[in-house]
């Protein structure tokens, strides 16, 4: 992130918004009551018309850091700017913008699916009442609700509320959704049309602001993403760039693996695992080429069947970054 505002010395409650970034916060911090620090100085910049996947493991700080920028609640100390205002003060302005969904959408149990959304887009005075019922539908549509749009909410399975409050958010045309854990409480096959919806919200322009803490969903649907452990920021910036921080794992099939793991270690390849006829080991760094490794190998006589680098994922990133592996427990 640039600092031009910070060298031109302008203090922090002088700095505001980075052009571009239509949410960002800085040093955004949140102790509960109760003596808990949620969030530890939050530093966040969210690009205009990015995908932005907000990952970490349960408890990390997701759900405390989209109340604080939806102004549901005060941070105890810090800034959030959401499209480029201060929160939660200019909630008043910036929430109709904006289409949420928060841990848990507030539903009326008793009123069926198009009735909560028919209740939802009256109690928006900027909603045209004579399109209302064009736009209810096309929302359940969306969210592959349509043919349960008749039953009442209080029947719904968890993966259908959480569709039902997906659509609330897509009721009108926004420029920024925040989406709190949409895929909660879906099937693969229902993750993958929320990943579709996602991404077709996207290519209409819609910034889409995601937290998730399964790491799967975050590689196949973001552009960038940003990894909490314990109300901290890990890392932030685009997936590719974030996985590609991680190094790849060399992997080389052969009959002869002794030999092959020997000579990768003389070529500066650590963490070496054989299994059965595959050797796999960490790519030296700063190093030998792969052609150059794989050279090395069958000038030292190994018959090679098959050599490759197996590309680093987000979750080879937090493992090196957290020294953890990410838990997906819950
Ligand atoms: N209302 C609250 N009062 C006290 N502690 C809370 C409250 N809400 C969340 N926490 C604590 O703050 C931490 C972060 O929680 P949360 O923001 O919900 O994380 P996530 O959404 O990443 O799972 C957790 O340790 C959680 O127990
Ligand atoms: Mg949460």
């Amino acid at each position: 992130m640039t600092d031009t505002a910070a060298e031109a010395g302008e203090t922090e409650a002088e700095t505001g918004p980075v052009p571009g970034s239509v949410i960002e916060t800085r040093g955004l911090t949140k102790r509960y009551r109760g003596g808990q620090l949620a969030v530890d100085g939050l530093d966040l910049a969210v690009p205009a018309g990015s995908v932005f996947g907000f990952l970490g493991p349960n408890g990390s700080g997701k759900t405390t850091t989209i109340r604080m920028l939806m102004g549901l609640i005060a941070p105890t100390s810090g800034t959030a700017h959401v499209l480029g205002c201060r929160m939660p003060a200019a909630s008043r302005t910036v929430l109709p913008q904006v289409g949420a969904l928060i841990e848990g959408p507030a539903l009326y149990p008793f009123l069926t699916g198009r009735g909560n959304l028919v209740r939802f887009d009256s109690a928006d005075p900027a909603a045209d009442p004579r399109t209302r019922r064009a736009r209810v539908e096309n929302a359940l549509d969306r969210v592959g609700l349509a043919a349960a749009a008749g039953k009442k909410a209080r029947t719904y399975s968890l993966g259908m509320k959480q569709r039902l409050g997906l659509a609330a958010a897509l009721l009108q045309p926004r420029g920024l959704l925040v989406l709190d854990e949409p895929t909660n409480g879906l099937d693969p096959q229902g993750m993958r049309e929320i990943r579709s919806l996602v991404r077709d919200l996207a290519a209409e322009g819609t910034t889409v602001f995601l937290s998730s803490h399964l790491l799967d969903e975050i590689e196949q649907v973001c552009t960038h993403a940003a990894v909490m452990a314990r109300g901290r920021l890990l890392v932030q910036g685009p997936v590719a760039e974030l996985a590609a921080g991680a190094r790849g794992r060399l992997a080389v099939t052969t009959p002869d693996p002794g030999d092959a793991a020997r000579i990768l270690a003389e070529h500066g390849a650590t963490g070496l695992v054989t299994e059965g006829d595959r050797v796999s080991a960490d790519a030296p760094p700063g190093g030998t080429e792969p052609a150059d490794l794989n050279a090395a190998l069958v000038r030292g006589g190994v018959r090679v069947r098959a050599f490759g680098i197996e590309r680093a994922s987000l979750e080879d990133a937090f493992v090196a970054l957290t020294g953890e592996g990410f838990d997906v427990a819950g």
